[in-house]
């Protein structure tokens, strides 16, 4: 017997809250588009390949725009496409204005830009400044001698007595962070692989060859950057040791036994990133998105003095969101009051480095998890894949490619598993490749698959679609601003609101049966969406009754 939870409209009426973030009456004129946009990101390995190579690449890309088109997005984030012994593929790069012959030539990049703009789309770069590959010209010269002109264009110290490394830094990939090089008898940083030699960005001929980078990719047109890694850029100037972690415990990645408070989130990086904004804004409506995993409250600084750091620090925390009603609506009131005034918010459900949501929240919660980041207040970012439910692939041993999991194994930080290649149809491989992927496919393909869902109007894909168009027709989901419900147990309850016009989401987290007094939170109008894609049209009077696992979009019918 399933229960059923039944709200007394009292209890509403007592806990309503009053309080409200963004504005009301914001225009959408008055938007740029990236506030109004919605990102997608697309991760070129595993996108489509066109050559039979089993890698996704360029080509394969403009082949799919119009895919891209049908879902409704505005923008494509492309992970590293660039020259790179692909170590960390591409995030170890050799050359900062070449394209990796895997995955096509600068002819084919061209295409792909012409193309996005031609379908109404923008182009997102990934900049990768903190650290280059130990491949790249300028690691080679800088580790030939210790006069080279480029020495100081990396991160070179002398070890301790005692053969001991200059500090206690960790890489994030395990082991020390400092690499021993015999030929010049010093110890080079990197925060990450061995292969991945951090830049030194005190160095300003370092901040100019990265800020031309730039320059060459906006010149030619490409609409903004992701900046990878954009809080390590400058470490202590005095290369102090990071305090203890207290709260480590085994079974953690190791590098979190230290805290990384000299390695990382340092004041002066704030000046670094307000000088890569102003080379941004050279170009007319470009944008700056940071890569930053931090607390919400050092997460906010990224925004700058004045609003003039990243336009979208990417908002990190529903990643690692205890999945439950209460938790995400306190995460989310705390995001909202640490904002600083005239602030852009943005939401992120998964990405190239984290469990799929679909696997992190389960199959039903995945649809509350889509009606979630398409009803809050900021620009979304979507994680190809996720529109069609993908899980975590299962990778067995031999299988794994990521050099964290080499490096660190058995802890469950591999990211082979949410890199899988895109599930196009129920033909050989997917429709991916006709060479083997270079990373095995999702065994549900054949059912799980955008040809598959495109034709059932209640898949999960279908829901995407839909609440993308909705997003795009009523104006409060993208510039009204956001009041929390007083709720309790499973459901989560926000309104959006813009003069004249109010949405009310209402979520049930939870697998049982809810019934609301709808009065009571001033529900009205009808049921603009469920996440089971079957009550549209519904009007609403006296009670709301929700499935276990259902969301729904109220409001009324009329387009405001
Ligand atoms: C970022 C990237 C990740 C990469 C790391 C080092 O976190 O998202 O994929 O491994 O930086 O560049």
């Amino acid at each position: 017997m399933v229960s059923l939870t039944v709200y007394d409209p009292a209890t509403f009426a007592e806990n309503h809250r009053s309080s409200f973030y963004g504005c009301s009456d914001m225009e959408m004129k008055d938007t740029l588009w990236w506030q109004r946009g919605i990102f997608y990101q697309v991760y070129p390995r595993s996108f489509q390949d066109s050559n039979r190579d089993g890698i996704g690449d360029l080509p394969g890309i403009i082949r799919r725009l119009p895919y891209l088109n049908s879902l409704g997005v505005d923008a494509v984030w492309l992970s590293p496409i660039f020259l790179s012994p692909m170590a960390d593929f591409g995030y170890d790069i050799s050359d900062y204005t070449a394209i990796d012959p895997l995955f096509g030539t600068m002819a084919d990049f061209d295409a792909l830009l012409a193309a996005v703009h031609a379908n109404g789309l923008k182009l997102i770069l990934d900049l990768v400044p903190n650290h280059t590959s130990d491949q790249h010209p300028w690691f080679v010269e800088s580790r030939s001698s210790r006069n080279n002109p480029k020495r100081d264009w990396y991160l070179w110290r002398d070890g301790r007595p005692g053969g001991q490394p200059p500090n206690n830094w960790l890489s994030d990939f395990g082991g020390s962070a400092w690499q021993y090089d015999v030929a010049t008898g010093q110890y080079y940083h990197h925060a990450f692989l061995a292969q991945q030699p951090d830049l030194n960005w005190r160095n300003p001929a370092v901040r100019k060859a990265i800020y031309d980078v730039m320059r060459f990719w906006l010149r030619k047109g490409v609409d903004g950057f992701r900046v990878d890694v954009i809080w390590h850029l400058i470490k202590d100037a005095e290369f102090r040791d990071n305090p203890p972690n207290a709260n480590f415990r085994e079974g953690q990645p190791p590098h979190q036994r230290f805290l990384p408070l000299f390695s990382t989130d340092r004041p002066e990086v704030h000046e670094v990133i307000a000088e890569m904004r102003r080379v941004t804004d050279e170009f007319d409506a470009r944008v700056l998105i940071g890569e930053i995993y931090l607390p919400i409250e050092r997460l906010v600084a990224y925004y700058g003095k004045d609003l003039l750091g990243a336009h979208l620090p990417f908002n990190f925390t529903l990643l690692s969101a205890t999945w439950n009603a209460r938790s995400i609506e306190t995460l989310i009131a705390e995001y909202e009051r640490a904002l600083p005034v005239g602030a852009w918010p943005n939401w992120v459900l998964s990405n190239h480095d984290r469990p799929r949501v679909a696997s992190r929240v389960g199959t039903d919660q995945a649809r509350i998890a889509a009606m979630l980041l398409l009803t809050l207040r900021g620009t979304p970012t979507l994680y190809y894949g996720d529109e069609i439910g993908m899980h975590q692939v299962a990778i067995a041993p031999e299988q794994v490619r990521d050099p964290f999991e080499k490096n660190v194994p058995g802890l469950g930080v591999g990211r082979d598993g949410c890199r899988t290649p895109m599930q196009w149809e129920a033909t050989t491989n997917a429709g991916f490749s006709t060479a083997l992927p270079w990373l095995p496919l999702a065994d549900d393909f054949i059912h799980e698959n955008v040809a598959n869902l495109d034709a059932d109007p209640r898949s999960i894909l279908s829901l995407y679609k839909a609440l993308i168009r909705l997003r795009r027709e009523r104006p409060p989901l993208v510039i009204g601003s956001y009041a929390p419900i007083a709720a309790h147990d499973d459901l989560l309850i926000y309104r959006r609101h813009r003069e004249g016009a109010s949405l009310t989401v209402v979520l049930n987290l939870g697998p049982d049966p809810v019934s609301l007094a709808s009065d009571a939170i001033g529900l009205d109008g009808e049921i603009l969406l469920s996440t089971f894609m079957d009550r549209t049209g519904e009007r609403i009077s006296g009670a709301l009754d929700l499935r276990g696992n259902e969301g729904v979009i109220t409001g009324a019918s009329v387009l405001d």
